[in-house]
């Protein structure tokens, strides 16, 4: 049987990319998983902290996510959702991986590179100062592997953004049962190695800027477009999104990245690829791309749309599905990390 973990930070109301690159995903899972495989789905508010976030906006953006999840169609009568937060097994269990984790894997992670590059000295381009990051952004991808080996998750359904943190995750169920096996001939392998699941659809990208991915931390929102978004606004932002002054429709996504995003677009809404999708516009322009990408987007988010904001009323049912989520995540995580704290030679909790 497999068990199926992913994640989500709840910095905001997800994207685009989030729902074509994941959520639409876990959904899909959660309909064709057979009846003994296991889904958890967990709102990480832990991961979300390694940014600057405002109390009160983080409080209430995880109840939110709680809402969204629901909206798109995860049922907690056969997934178990719950907040990262409210089982600090997570962290018990990042700081053993983290005395297990050579800092060189860390550096290697092109988020974290991508961190510093950010912060290079304005002045000096070759010097590259660190001294403003905090180390909760380097270890983030420690936590992240917790979080999965936490459930001996076997799969792990998330966009191809992730595929470095989730060989990370191996790596170091690899390295954390060798070395214990070492040790003691008597102990088998503790964790499996969990199999990222990649969306079969592209990488959705910025609106706005279409040479980076769709995210939810830019400063633009024309860049993206929310699940929450009304059809007017769905319908603004792509009809402003950049593309090119080249005539007709081709799916080149190296030379036409904004182009070719919208293409992306319509396809992952149409469950087709983006090239089959460029033959019919062929003879057709970017008026016509858009307007078939409005409709298309604003049809598929028309009932998420509609149950989101239903259920963000219902805040007893909200709690509710987050408690009886956290239980069933605790029991299970309980029982690993009792094999993991002794052969650790730690102390039983008692
Ligand atoms: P997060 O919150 O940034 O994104 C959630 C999911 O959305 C996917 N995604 C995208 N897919 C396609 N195009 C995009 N533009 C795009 N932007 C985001 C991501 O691949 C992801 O699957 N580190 C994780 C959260 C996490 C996690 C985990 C995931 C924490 N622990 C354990 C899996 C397992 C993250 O930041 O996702």
């Amino acid at each position: 049987s497999r068990t199926y973990f992913s994640g989500i930070q709840p910095t905001g109301v997800p994207h685009l990319g989030n729902y074509l690159g994941a959520l639409r995903n876990w959904v899909k899972l959660q309909r064709e998983a057979a009846p003994h495989d296991t889904l958890y789905f967990s709102i990480v508010g832990w991961h979300a902290l390694t940014l600057p976030q405002d109390r009160k906006v983080l409080l209430g953006a995880q109840t939110d996510m709680m809402a969204l999840l629901l909206a798109i169609g995860l049922d907690p009568k056969r997934s178990i959702i719950f907040h990262q937060s409210q089982n600090p097994n997570h962290l018990e269990l990042a700081w053993y991986l983290n005395c297990i984790t050579p800092v060189g894997k860390l550096r290697r992670m092109t988020t974290w590179k991508g961190r510093l590059a950010d912060s290079r000295n304005a002045n000096d381009e070759s010097e590259v100062d660190d001294s403003l990051l905090n180390t909760g952004l380097f270890t983030y991808p420690v936590l992240q592997a917790a979080d999965i080996l936490l459930y001996k998750a076997t799969h792990v359904p998330v966009g191809e953004d992730q595929q470095q943190h989730i060989e990370l995750c191996r790596d170091l169920a690899e390295i954390f049962n060798r070395q214990l096996e070492a040790d003691n001939k008597t102990f088998r392998a503790t964790f499996p190695l969990p199999a990222p699941v990649y969306t079969p659809s592209k990488r959705i990208l910025s609106l706005r800027d279409p040479t980076s991915k769709m995210s939810k931390s830019s400063p633009i929102e024309q860049s993206r477009i929310l699940l929450t978004d009304s059809p007017e606004e769905i319908k603004a932002k792509i009809r402003r999104a950049v593309t090119d002054s080249v005539q007709g429709i081709t799916y080149d996504p190296v030379n036409r990245p904004g182009t070719s995003n919208l293409l992306t677009i319509l396809a992952a809404c149409e469950n087709t690829e983006p090239e089959q999708v460029a033959d019919l516009y062929s003879g057709k322009d970017h008026g016509h791309l858009k307007s078939d990408v409005i409709d298309a987007v604003v049809e598929m988010l028309r009932r998420p749309r509609e149950e989101y904001e239903r259920l963000i009323q219902a805040r007893t049912y909200l709690t509710e599905v987050a408690q009886d989520g956290l239980w069933k995540a605790k029991l299970q995580s309980e029982q690993v990390m009792r094999t993991v704290r002794e052969r650790l030679g730690m102390l039983a909790t008692p």
